[in-house]
């Protein structure tokens, strides 16, 4: 049975309760609009915290002011369908109002350089958003394991890196991405995709693994790669490249040339009609 909590007091009291039973506290931070991606999250929690608390809330923060706050899908029914069947035991429903009680912050966590890149660079302010109401989750729930996906991998990084410099007493677990049959990574904003446009995402999957298949063929010049990248993506009508980067996996710093022994990732943002979609792969172990 699903615990439902609205307010701070009852997640604390609920974890607190759990914790004197002796049993280690997992969380799953998302923003609702819950999908198998998120199920797996919730289940490898599961495999290895006693006590799994699920958040659902769309944070106004991490969002630039032409971006998708408002229509951001909030489909809490389904919602509580997904966690429930996965096997959560706390979902954290907060309000925008319980987060942010006098509508913003004076205090908000800002990353380093990991966060400027890429996906910093194309939505400034993101990765503070995230930073800080990440950080607020942990103090809330106070977790010992917290899952994060491998599909939103420069958040994946920043996250690790705020743990590290701030101390904070979590063990961050990287779940893989989960993809549709066909390849497209599973994301909340598929749901904004119109059939056509749903066809063309597929370009993110499909460049991915040509840039894998260019590596694997023997390809080391990165820049070789941006290009498998960026072209497959440029003959796709209904895309729009925002980034094609080829990268060192841990510091995000652009590479020259993709060495043995040095793990290297290409991320792709791109624009479906009027969705932004984002995907990675290793390219390198
Ligand atoms: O990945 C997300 O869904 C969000 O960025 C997160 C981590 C829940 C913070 O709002």
């Amino acid at each position: 049975m699903t615990e439902i909590a609205e307010e701070i007091a009852q997640v604390r009291f609920t974890v607190e309760s759990a914790r004197a039973r002796r049993q280690s506290i997992g969380f799953v931070p998302t923003m609702g609009a819950l999908h198998a991606g998120h199920a797996r999250l919730i289940e490898r929690c599961r495999e290895e915290a006693r006590f799994t608390v699920v958040s659902l809330f769309v944070n106004p923060t991490q969002f630039g002011p032409n971006e998708d706050f408002t229509s951001y899908p909030r489909t809490w029914d389904e919602d509580l369908c997904v966690a429930s069947a996965a096997g959560a035991d706390l979902l954290f429903r907060p309000s925008v109002e319980a987060m942010y009680p006098s509508g913003r912050l004076s205090t908000y966590v800002e990353p380093g350089s990991l966060s400027t890149v890429l996906e910093g660079r194309s939505r400034p302010g993101h990765f503070r958003g995230v930073a800080t109401v990440v950080l607020k989750l942990f103090q809330i729930v106070q977790p010992d394991f917290a899952y994060f996906g491998e599909k939103d991998y420069q958040q994946l990084l920043v996250i690790r890196r705020i743990v590290d410099d701030l101390n904070v007493p979590v063990a961050v677990r990287s779940v893989p991405t989960v993809r549709e049959p066909d390849g497209l990574a599973m994301s909340s904003r598929n749901r904004y995709l119109s059939p056509a446009e749903r066809q063309a995402a597929l370009v993110l999957s499909r460049a991915l693994g040509a840039a894998r298949d260019v590596v694997l063929r023997g390809e080391h010049d990165a820049n070789r790669i941006r290009q498998t990248l960026a072209e497959t993506v440029k003959y796709e009508q209904l895309a729009e490249l925002d980034y094609a980067e080829v990268a060192d996996a841990g510091s995000l710093e652009p590479l020259v040339e993709i060495e043995t022994g040095r793990r290297a990732v290409a991320l792709l943002a791109v624009r479906i009609g009027g969705t932004r979609l984002i995907d990675n792969a290793i390219l390198m172990e």
